[in-house]
């Protein structure tokens, strides 16, 4: 019997392809959205977001400065463009001036651990297009030609991956003024130049120079995925790319993808569900309510305070999300002493409190309000009850937790267990020691032995 060459490739292929085919994902919603999400990113729960780029120059109303400008013709800016640069100054006129003078990697990568985050997520490209790396699409529309003519997302991991945090690049998928975009759009996105010419190669060169743990995609809302390609890429992600087994992604993916495809659910930025979600969840958020870019026009009344900030993680992380909380650096590569302020108190309170946030679960029940408003979270057998307002009072309940005989009440950074006693419904009433001081304003009674 003759056996052609072909017939032995196709046997061959049979063998080894077998075991692997069942592991790979294919181009579409159904197969993609069946991947387990790598287990690291639900236990971290907090990570730090950094919005950096050309718009950190004007620094002024938001980082959509550019479009503010010149898509939208909001008068605010166009009136401060008038007084305050020559005529004919076009927002790339800005790029120059991104020197990032005091970029000190490390020392950012120090505050963000500082903080307790466990990982970071950089605009490596916003709206705008300008890109932070040497992308070779870019033409000289980057940070290596342009501005600061260094590396600054090679460089910022680098510093934080030196001390373990993960690392997780944000990418805009859209570029309000690229010609090849534009042109795309006209045509009804039925030509897809922009995206086999610049947004697919970016993505692609992403992650194959810097291995990212995460990618946070936004800017896809005026088309469908189908134009993007997402899933092609998602695909090559998940089954091919050098980070397959620990990639963790969102779900902007395409108009109407979000908090429906992709990995965890971003939804709308600042989402706050009212209830548990589904499935796993990220609420960003930030430091500055006005902006995401540094803005050197803020107001401390604009800011987040320690204690709404700490309200907040703790809410997301008892719904079962991670916070990804923002700070906007400044074109100098500073960031902000009132930002930093903002981040070591986190990890402050973290220091104390985190064994009721990392590695923890939501519980049975969310939140009750018997004494003052309490947020849970489990971990095992053990509950964690958050408050973030002092009682008036020395005694506090809690009715959801059901005691047995085993029941251990500690109120954490306080050495001593608390005196309880069952309430004849359910739940428990207990003595509270002073509370030690809290900048934060939010204590946590850890509940050992309770069901
Ligand atoms: C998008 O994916 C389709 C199907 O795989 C392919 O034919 C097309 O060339 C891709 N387009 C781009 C721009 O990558
Ligand atoms: C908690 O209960 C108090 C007193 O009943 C009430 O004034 C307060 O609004 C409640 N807070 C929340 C968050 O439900
Ligand atoms: C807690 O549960 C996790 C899995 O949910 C398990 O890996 C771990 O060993 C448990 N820890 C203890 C102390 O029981």
């Amino acid at each position: 019997m003759q056996v052609t060459r072909s017939q032995i490739s196709l046997f061959l292929c049979l063998l080894s392809c077998a075991s692997v085919i069942g592991a790979r994902y294919t181009p579409d919603w159904t197969s993609l959205d069946s991947r387990p999400l790598p287990g690291w990113y639900d236990e971290v729960k907090f990570g730090i977001f950094v919005h950096w780029g050309v718009f950190s120059v004007p620094a002024f109303g938001s980082e959509w400065f550019w479009w503010n400008w010149k898509g939208a013709h909001d008068f605010k800016y166009i009136l401060y463009m008038v007084k305050n640069y020559p005529p004919g100054f076009s927002y790339a006129d800005f790029a120059p001036d991104f020197h990032a003078q005091f970029f000190d990697p490390d020392a950012w990568a120090e505050i963000f651990e500082a903080s307790g985050a466990k990982y970071v997520v950089l605009t490596s490209k916003h709206h705008e297009g300008f890109t932070n790396w040497e992308s070779p699409t870019s033409w000289n529309w980057n940070s290596v030609d342009n501005g600061p003519h260094r590396d600054l997302v090679g460089d910022l991991g680098n510093a934080v991956r030196k001390r373990s945090l993960h690392y997780g690049l944000y990418h805009s998928l859209y570029e309000w003024f690229n010609p090849l975009y534009l042109s795309d759009k006209q045509s009804g996105f039925k030509t897809q130049e922009y995206v086999a010419r610049k947004a697919m190669p970016e993505l692609y060169d992403l992650v194959n120079r810097y291995k990212p743990d995460l990618i946070w995609s936004d800017g896809d809302w005026e088309a469908p995925d189908t134009y993007w390609n997402s899933t092609e890429f998602l695909a090559w992600l998940y089954n091919d790319s050098p980070v397959k087994d620990i990639v963790v992604v969102n779900d902007r993916w395409g108009n109407g993808c979000y908090c429906k495809h992709g990995g965890y659910y971003n939804c709308a930025d600042k989402f706050s569900p009212g209830e548990l979600p589904k499935h796993k969840w990220e609420k960003c958020q930030s430091v500055d309510t006005i902006s995401w870019g540094y803005r050197r026009n803020m107001k401390l009344s604009e800011l987040m305070d320690l204690p709404a900030l700490i309200k907040d993680l703790v809410y997301t992380v008892a719904l079962g999300g991670n916070y990804l909380l923002n700070v906007g650096p400044t074109a100098d590569g500073v960031i902000a002493p009132v930002f930093e302020e903002r981040l070591r108190g986190i990890g402050a309170w973290l220091q104390i409190n985190g064994e009721a946030i990392y590695a923890t679960s939501s519980w049975r029940v969310q939140a009750e309000n018997a004494t003052v408003p309490v947020w849970y979270t489990s971990k095992n057998s053990t509950v964690y009850a958050i408050f973030t307002s002092s009682p008036n009072q020395n005694t506090f309940e809690l009715s959801a937790p059901k005691t047995s005989d085993n029941t251990v009440v500690t109120l954490l950074g306080n050495p001593k267990p608390l005196k309880w006693a069952p309430l004849h419904s359910s739940g428990l009433i207990l003595l509270l020691p002073d509370l030690p001081f809290s900048p934060a304003q939010a204590w946590t009674l850890k509940l050992e032995g309770v069901a």
